[in-house]
């Protein structure tokens, strides 16, 4: 009996739960690997913008720990296959986008999404074109990550006697890290719990001591992986490996940033990424930390960018299509990059809100020549990229050159672009 009492309560409840039902029916889902604390804060930047405007959608942030996508990419690829994409994910440029996601027919075209937002005047031919298949682009790209940076901790460094001047030569960053050594001072910076970050320091070598005419060459069989210059390249890696720090296995890329930071280890070759840890985590521009290009890289812009999906069938098209629409917005690429460490895919980013480190890749990037990494998948073909992370594990425990340069070679050939 009692429950006619509470019957007008219960039908109110049941009208309130569907109407609630409504709303939460809109939803988005974005699926990243930004779970570092400078990646996520970056990535929140958007999520608030897009929250701000769209306050009735339920945001679903999928993102996977795992630097560089490692951990995200496989788990991606199950879901896809099952039939069960999120609605947009992260991607980088060239092959990954291509062959993971473009052939497969995971993604839609966004030309629309372009033409409307007048964003072939905004975004540059040359970035349209790494992200389009037959005049369709399949991107929002966010960011220009430059890959081959060295960076050092200035006051650690100061304090044994050493100024940085605008560039150094891979002879003189061996000097240092020699004297370092004396003082039991680790002088290159490493966490490779995922294996692609000592491949960066690699691939930042390669292209530092053959220069990017030749490292292009070794994507379309000009140059092969045992000619001279690369066997140079991969003696230099192995000569700065030898002054990493003991514990790097145990450590992830931004834990190794933090090592850095904190003076523990002097120099860093990494992606710009490592400039929004090192601000998030407190250090100032100049003051605590500077940079210069990997050795004998400067004129080269090893390009990483992060681009964003709309899945084929993707469960919310017209939020996903919001989504998109905000991440191509200037304020917010600009305020996204100033805490990824990256500049704006944009053309029409204000520069006066970037510090003197974004100010300088900038430059570079409009000076120097842009190659594609193959760490980040867009110079290669997946399944290369895979050769070559089990090359390097192989590598950096046993040090043999030869092996790892045939191996290379191997797979160049059998991916069908070596010699
Ligand atoms: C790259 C990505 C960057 C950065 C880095 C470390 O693949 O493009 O945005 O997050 O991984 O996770």
């Amino acid at each position: 009996m009692r429950i006619y009492r509470f019957l007008p309560i219960l039908l109110l409840a049941a009208c309130q739960g569907t109407d609630d039902q409504t709303d939460t029916d809109k939803q988005v889902e974005i699926f990243t690997w930004w779970t570092s604390g400078s990646e996520a804060a970056a990535l929140e930047t958007v999520l608030d913008a897009y929250r701000a405007t769209y306050p009735e959608v339920d945001l679903i942030n999928a993102s996977v720990a795992g630097g560089g996508g490692s951990a995200a990419r496989p788990i991606l690829q199950t879901r896809l296959l099952g039939g069960n994409p999120p609605d947009s994910w992260q991607t980088h440029h060239g092959s990954e986008l291509m062959e993971y996601y473009v052939t497969p027919d995971y993604v839609a075209s966004l030309k629309d999404l372009y033409d409307a937002e007048g964003w072939y005047e905004l975004f540059s031919p040359s970035l349209v074109d790494m992200i389009s298949r037959d005049g369709e682009p399949y991107l929002v790209v966010l960011n220009l990550h430059r890959s081959n940076t060295l960076w050092y901790n200035k006051p650690l460094l100061a304090e044994h006697g050493i100024v940085i001047e605008d560039s150094l030569s891979l002879d003189e960053l061996l000097g240092i890290a020699e004297s370092l050594q004396l003082a039991n001072i680790p002088a290159m910076c490493m966490g490779d719990t995922g294996i692609w970050a000592t491949g960066i320091m690699f691939e930042n070598t390669l292209v530092g001591t053959i220069g990017p005419e030749r490292y292009l060459g070794l994507w379309d069989g000009t140059t092969s992986f045992t000619d001279a210059d690369v066997m140079q390249a991969i003696e230099n890696y192995g000569r700065l490996l030898d002054h990493q720090n003991k514990d790097h296995a145990a450590l992830s890329w931004d834990q190794a940033a933090k090592k850095l930071g904190d003076g523990d280890c002097a120099f860093y070759s990494m992606g710009d990424w490592v400039y929004g840890e090192l601000i998030q985590n407190g250090l100032e521009e100049n003051v605590d930390f500077g940079w210069v290009a990997h050795p004998g890289s400067d004129g080269t812009f090893l390009l990483v960018t992060d681009g964003f999906t709309l899945a084929k069938n993707a469960p919310n098209p017209t939020e996903t299509l919001d989504m998109l629409r905000i991440m191509g917005d200037r304020v917010v690429q600009e305020d996204f990059n100033l805490l990824k460490g990256s500049i704006c895919a944009r053309t029409d980013c204000d520069r006066s809100r970037f510090g003197p480190y974004l100010q300088w890749s900038m430059d570079k990037y409009a000076e120097g020549v842009a190659v594609p990494t193959v760490i980040h998948g867009s110079a290669a073909p997946p399944g290369f990229q895979q050769a070559l992370n089990d090359a390097l594990t192989n590598f950096v425990v046993r040090r043999d050159h030869q092996a790892f340069a045939e191996s290379l070679a191997r797979e160049a050939h059998a991916a069908g672009f070596g010699q």
